[in-house]
């Protein structure tokens, strides 16, 4: 085609356009698409200077105005078709199109201009989609929007030791096919939220959580050696005078060392599956262990039949399942607010009541206010003299008592006391004893060690004052 064909084609393209545009459907979408652009501009920079921590502003910014834009963008055609559609209907589509007035050079101006505005529109659309995956990964997308159904959650990470790690860096991890996996699940839950058919509490564990390999061992590996970590755990007796019970733990953590692997984590860093029927994989049926180039297999003795389920491939969260959402229990959390000196151990009796009161307290609005009434009246009736002279203490416990609730117990998701346990040790379930229980045994006659020794030297055990802690200068 030489030039000159080009630019007469060119030419009759704009009297159409020009003819045919003069209607509302493509004035609108001009309308739309100019003012978008300007918005979406001014917020871009905005929250490149600014990152806005509010997830509606983020949907707003990123969902809505882009979808407008596009929405604009699409009118324009539309109505130019519509137009051009009636008058051909009507017979009144003039050929050829009336002309404008063209001032010389005319042509090369739209073409460059309708060239650059082309441009300008791929930009702000390619920015658009590559900003609005970017921000659906964030922590205020994935911990706020929804927020009812994820406060639970976000609130118990942003006080664990992860609060710097992003929720995708655990629950989608790198690289692209489990990214679009996301996304797809992830509309899904959209509809369950917009529907309120998504389950309460939300099912854990996650189904098809990506396994640990390719989340927990981009950070941490599991070979490194960590040889024992000394644990002191800190109770407090349900008696008057809160007597401090403290436990301490000598863990074999272990690793893999030149000797080979030891300890907790080396010896889990060969492969394991087991056969578990229920989906919180509390009951644990065969267990089979990769011993070298040997595969041995535990099954539950005295089993009437083995159990059928899901096979599924030992990983970290199968001990470490709340790394990152942790839910306490009553007295676990009593004991720490303790001590760390937020609530007094002056008070008589307060480990027992502020246990019984957050126990009793089903949550909701006041739940504030009747805490501290239970501990006020506590006081007030049993000992009036304490009451009088440290009300503060009181006072201060009951506040404790009320954040302590606030964060573990969420009724409009029903999540409550216990809903999510952890299988870290055997204190909140069975945990390490599903398989070292003692009657997970191999054709040979082995079993799955259930011997305290193997996992632990205990050193002292609700003790008062354990002689150890002294020796250890804590
Ligand atoms: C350190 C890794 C890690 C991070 C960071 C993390 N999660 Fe999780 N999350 C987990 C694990 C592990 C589970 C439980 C898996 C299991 O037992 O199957 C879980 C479970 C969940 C569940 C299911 C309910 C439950 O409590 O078991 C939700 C919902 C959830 N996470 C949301 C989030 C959100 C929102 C964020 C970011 C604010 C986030 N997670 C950050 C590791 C993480
Ligand atoms: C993006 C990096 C990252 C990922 C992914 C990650 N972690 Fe961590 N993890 C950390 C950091 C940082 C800490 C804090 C270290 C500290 O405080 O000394 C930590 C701490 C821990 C601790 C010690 C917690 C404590 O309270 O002392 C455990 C256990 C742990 N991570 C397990 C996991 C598990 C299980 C997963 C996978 C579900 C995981 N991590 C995923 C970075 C990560
Ligand atoms: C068989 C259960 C089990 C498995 C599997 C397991 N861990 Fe652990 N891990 C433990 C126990 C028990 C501790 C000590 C807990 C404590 O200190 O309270 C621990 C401690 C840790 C710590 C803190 C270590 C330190 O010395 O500060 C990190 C980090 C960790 N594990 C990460 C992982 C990762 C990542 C994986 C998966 C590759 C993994 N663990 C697999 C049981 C396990
Ligand atoms: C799914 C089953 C399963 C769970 C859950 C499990 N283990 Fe194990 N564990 C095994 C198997 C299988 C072996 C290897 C037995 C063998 O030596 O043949 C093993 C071996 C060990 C050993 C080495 C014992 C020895 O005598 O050398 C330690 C230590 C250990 N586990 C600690 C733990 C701890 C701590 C937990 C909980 C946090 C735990 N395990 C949870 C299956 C499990
Ligand atoms: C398979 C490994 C394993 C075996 C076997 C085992 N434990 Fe433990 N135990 C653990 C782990 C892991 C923890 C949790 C440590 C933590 O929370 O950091 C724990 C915690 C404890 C605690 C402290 C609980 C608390 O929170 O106050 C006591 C006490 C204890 N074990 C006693 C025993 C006794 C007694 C036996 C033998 C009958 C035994 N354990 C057998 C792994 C084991």
């Amino acid at each position: 085609m030489s030039p000159i064909e080009n630019s007469s084609r060119l030419l009759r393209w704009t009297r159409a356009a020009a003819f045919l545009g003069r209607n509302a459907l493509t004035l609108l979408g001009a309308i739309i698409t100019t003012s978008t652009a300007f918005t979406l501009i001014v917020f871009w920079m905005s929250s490149a200077f600014r990152p806005s921590q509010n997830p509606y502003q983020g949907l707003l910014g990123f969902f809505l105005l882009p979808g407008v834009f596009a929405f604009g963008l699409a009118l324009m055609p539309i109505g130019l078709w519509f137009r051009r559609h009636k008058l051909k209907k009507a017979g009144e589509l003039p050929d050829p199109y009336p002309e404008v007035d063209l001032p010389a050079g005319f042509v090369k101006k739209v073409l460059f201009a309708f060239g650059g505005l082309t441009l300008v529109n791929v930009v702000i659309l390619g920015y658009a989609t590559y900003s609005g995956v970017h921000y659906m990964d964030s922590q205020a997308f994935c911990g706020k929007t929804c927020h009812t159904v994820m406060a639970p959650e976000y609130n118990a990470y942003q006080r664990s030791a992860h609060s710097r790690v992003t929720c995708v860096q655990c629950h989608i991890g790198p690289g692209a096919s489990w990214a679009v996996k996301a996304k797809i699940s992830g509309t899904r839950q959209l509809f369950a939220v917009g529907l309120g058919t998504y389950s309460r509490p939300i099912l854990s564990p996650v189904r098809e959580l990506r396994p640990a390999r390719d989340t927990c061992e981009q950070c941490h590996w599991p070979e490194k050696f960590h040889d024992q970590r000394i644990v002191v755990k800190k109770k407090y007796a349900d008696d008057e005078a809160n007597t401090p019970l403290t436990t301490i733990l000598a863990l074999k953590v272990g690793g893999r060392t030149a000797a080979g692997p030891t300890g907790i984590h080396g010896r889990h860093l060969q492969e394991t599956t087991y056969v578990t029927k229920d989906h919180t994989r509390q009951e644990i049926g065969a267990v089979t262990y990769r011993d070298g180039k040997e595969l041995v297999t535990y099954e539950v003795a005295g089993a009437k039949e083995p159990m059928k389920g899901e096979v599924r491939t030992m990983d970290c969260v199968d001990c470490h399942n709340r790394p990152s959402h942790i839910f306490e229990q009553p007295e676990q959390a009593v004991d720490r607010a303790i001590t760390e000196g937020r609530i007094s151990r002056e008070l008589p009796f307060i480990r027992k009541t502020s246990v019984a009161a957050l126990k009793a307290e089903l949550g909701g609005p006041g739940t504030a206010e009747r805490l501290n009434a239970t501990l006020t009246k506590f006081y007030q009736e049993g000992y009036a003299e304490v009451f009088r002279k440290s009300r503060n203490l009181v006072e201060a416990a009951a506040v404790e008592l009320a954040a302590i609730h606030a964060r573990n117990v969420y009724p409009e998701m029903k999540l409550t006391w216990g809903t999510y346990r952890s299988n870290l040790g055997h204190e909140e379930t069975p945990g390490c004893f599903r398989c070292h229980d003692g009657n997970h045994t191999s054709a040979s006659g082995k079993t799955i060690t259930p011997e305290c020794d193997a996992c632990h030297t205990i050193m002292a055990q609700d003790e008062e004052n354990p002689k150890i802690l002294a020796d250890l200068g804590m």
